[in-house]
């Protein structure tokens, strides 16, 4: 239930006489109806679309950024690489390869071909250490035991036990490296000294040996 507020006297309006005082109405104490305001419609925020110079500098500076990253990318890997070299590992020039009495007499020793790139010749009268490389283009041959020689299968050069070449392109016998005892008693082999025939170099200290047991 709506109870009528408290009454006051107003100014009678404009048709009403202003003489008569019973012309005055009572009036309910109401509240004054606020003015209606004109609501604007929520302005929208302008967007403005980018310029056409805009769009192309934007784009310069992606690429500009792009190109950046890629040369910081290339400039790390490089540096990588020169801390971080290809390192081939080299298996030791110089070995030892057992005691001379486990070695057969007039055989030629193939345990050390793959791993260290030699045969070892035991003779009645000593040792010496050939090196498997032909001496043509440097292909590996095989050491044939029916045949008695090295046969290389890329041309087909031969290669008698001494390592004199015999058949085939190359043009000279395989090299011999040197041939020591190492305090132990074991045949010591170094690569680092090798010797060739054709220079006269199979009758130097090392390229032969001598051993008999
Ligand atoms: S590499 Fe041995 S014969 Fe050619």
């Amino acid at each position: 239930m709506v109870r009528p507020g408290p009454f006051s006297v107003r100014d009678p309006p404009a048709h009403l006489d202003p003489q008569n005082p019973f012309s005055a109405i009572l009036v309910a104490d109401s509240p004054t109806p606020e003015k209606e305001t004109e609501v604007s419609p929520p302005s929208t925020p302008l967007v403005r679309s980018p310029l056409r110079g805009e769009v192309k500098r934007r784009g310069v500076l992606l690429a500009g950024w792009a190109l950046f990253t890629a040369g910081m990318a290339a400039m790390v890997g490089v540096m990588g690489r020169f801390m971080f070299p290809n390192v081939l590992f080299e298996p030791p020039q110089e070995f030892k390869a057992g005691l001379p009495m486990e070695y057969t007499v007039d055989a030629v020793d193939t345990r050390f071909k793959a791993s260290h790139g030699v045969w070892i010749v035991r003779e009645p009268l000593g040792f010496y250490v050939l090196s498997t490389v032909c001496t043509h283009l440097g292909c590996t041959p095989n050491w044939l035991t029916a045949d008695e020689k090295f046969k290389c299968p890329c041309h087909g050069s031969g290669f008698i036990k001494s390592g004199i070449n015999v058949e085939g392109p190359a043009p000279r016998p395989l090299e011999r490296y040197k041939v020591t005892f190492a305090e132990d008693g074991q045949l010591l082999i170094d690569k680092n000294v090798k010797f060739q025939s054709e220079k006269g170099q199979w009758t130097w200290p090392g390229a032969y040996l001598d051993f008999v047991g």
